[in-house]
């Protein structure tokens, strides 16, 4: 998997320290409640699984799935829900956990239909933003890192259901998925 990597753009221990400092900045915003942690599947879930974990109030954790861009690296903008949430968001604060908005379309949608849910509050927090690629308008709250337009993978992210798993963010070749 390495070998297909070009650039390490943050490696474990910058990923954990940005985390941390996010973490400790919901905490302090969310004082004296009790959000629930929307993760969007699957690149979501090795963020939130060090978000939450650098939260210190109590709170709940739930998954969505929605289609967005198969095995391309292109977002199709077309989005459809591949798993719907389980909590009752009415009333409640919650936190959407994002691992890259990169055209926003996704997070768009996403936010209009919890939006219908009624909840008490709704923030949006991204581990990586590419600013240059948005289609539409997208407000994100918690940002963890600006990144260009490249095709990055690693912490959650994938190519094709592949480099998941690796513990950086890293940039891949283009002869890879050409
Ligand atoms: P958007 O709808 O174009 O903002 O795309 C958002 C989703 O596409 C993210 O949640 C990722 O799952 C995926 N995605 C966007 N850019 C990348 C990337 O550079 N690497 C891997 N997945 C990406
Ligand atoms: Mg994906």
């Amino acid at each position: 998997m390495n070998n297909d990597i070009s650039t390490v753009l943050f490696d474990e221990a910058a990923l954990l320290l940005r985390v941390r400092e996010l973490g400790a900045e919901i905490s302090r915003d969310y004082e004296g409640k009790r959000p629930v942690l929307i993760s969007i599947l699957r690149g979501g879930v090795v963020f939130l699984a060090d978000l939450m974990r650098a939260i210190t109030v109590p709170l709940e954790i739930d998954f969505m799935s929605i289609s967005s861009y198969g095995d391309s690296t292109k977002s199709t903008g077309v989005v459809r829900i591949r798993k719907d949430i389980d909590i009752d968001l009415a009333g409640r604060h919650v936190l959407v956990v994002e691992d890259i908005v990169d055209s926003g379309l996704s997070l768009a949608y996403i936010r209009n239909y919890l939006a219908g849910h009624n909840p008490a509050s709704m923030r949006i927090c991204a581990m990586f933003d590419k600013p240059a690629a948005h289609k539409t308008d997208v407000v994100i709250d918690y940002i963890g890192f600006n990144i260009g337009n490249e095709f990055v993978v690693g912490y959650g992210l994938d190519y094709a259901e592949t480099y998941r798993n690796l513990p950086f963010l890293g940039v891949l070749k283009e002869e890879v998925y050409r």
